[in-house]
């Protein structure tokens, strides 16, 4: 795939009519290389080519379950606060499915959730909410996953963000046979993921998850996102997630 891309972006700069004799010959790299660094880039004369190249969003995926405890965490504390911030380089995947099961029956399926009937619920209003708002769904699932009550919360949260969508169509999605066959793409997903999860909430990072993608991302999924982007950072980048943000009312 890398190869594949690169092999373009020469093709691309070569049609600029910038492969001459000299330029190649002043760049004592190999291609390969030239946008392993801005230095690099500069020196072979392909910079811009190279900051387009490597402006590639980091992609996010969450395989989690909505009423699991440390799923809500992550997605309170971590995943909304780093979209916000770093919306521009970063790709969000939600999959509320985790570690349920499903079971056919004549085209149909029923799911059965770690944390009963209301999970099962719970996963399906998510998704069928980012099924008709796409990521805009981000914030009203934030509402819910942060409430006290992430079922109760669900009608009004959506009414915050979303007025003019009514509670009605969304729960024609739940009920009816879009939301069950939403949900069973989700079980294939989940089912798919190489290695299978072991837990929720879990991670991937551009389709890969390792224990040490893992363990960065549940402790800032911020840093990591900020460290794996190849782009030219943004400025949020730069200043880093304050670890603690001490709040006095002085005296
Ligand atoms: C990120 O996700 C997009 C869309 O889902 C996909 O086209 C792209 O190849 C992914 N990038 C990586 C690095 O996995």
């Amino acid at each position: 795939m890398f190869g594949f891309k690169l092999s373009v972006l020469l093709f691309a700069v070569c049609s600029l009519s910038k492969c001459s004799g000299r330029f190649v010959n002043s760049c004592k790299y190999p291609p390969s290389q030239w946008c392993d660094s801005r230095d690099i880039a500069a020196e072979c004369g392909v910079l811009e080519q190279c900051v387009k190249f490597n402006a590639v969003p980091v992609n996010v995926s969450l395989y989690y379950e909505s009423l699991c405890p440390g799923c809500r965490q992550f997605l309170v504390t971590q995943l909304l606060p780093t979209f916000i911030m770093l919306t521009d380089i970063m790709n969000i995947e939600l999959v509320p499915y985790g570690n349920a099961q499903e079971k056919e029956d004549q085209g149909k399926y029923t799911f059965i959730c770690q944390h009963g009937e209301d999970e099962c619920l719970g996963n399906m209003i998510e998704t069928c909410l980012l099924n008709t708002l796409g990521l805009k769904a981000i914030p009203v699932i934030f509402c819910m996953e942060s409430g006290a009550d992430v079922l109760k919360a669900a009608q009004p949260c959506l009414g915050v963000y979303f007025p003019d969508t009514t509670w009605d169509s969304v729960m024609k999605c739940v009920k009816g046979d879009e939301g069950n066959k939403l949900m069973h793409q989700n079980a294939q997903k989940t089912n798919a993921l190489k290695p299978p999860h072991q837990y929720v909430p879990w991670i991937t990072i551009n389709g890969e998850h390792t224990e040490d993608l893992q363990d960065k991302a549940m402790s800032s999924l911020f840093n990591l996102v900020c460290s794996l982007y190849k782009g030219d950072k943004p400025p949020a980048c730069g200043q880093g997630l304050k670890k603690k943000t001490n709040s006095y009312c002085m005296n």
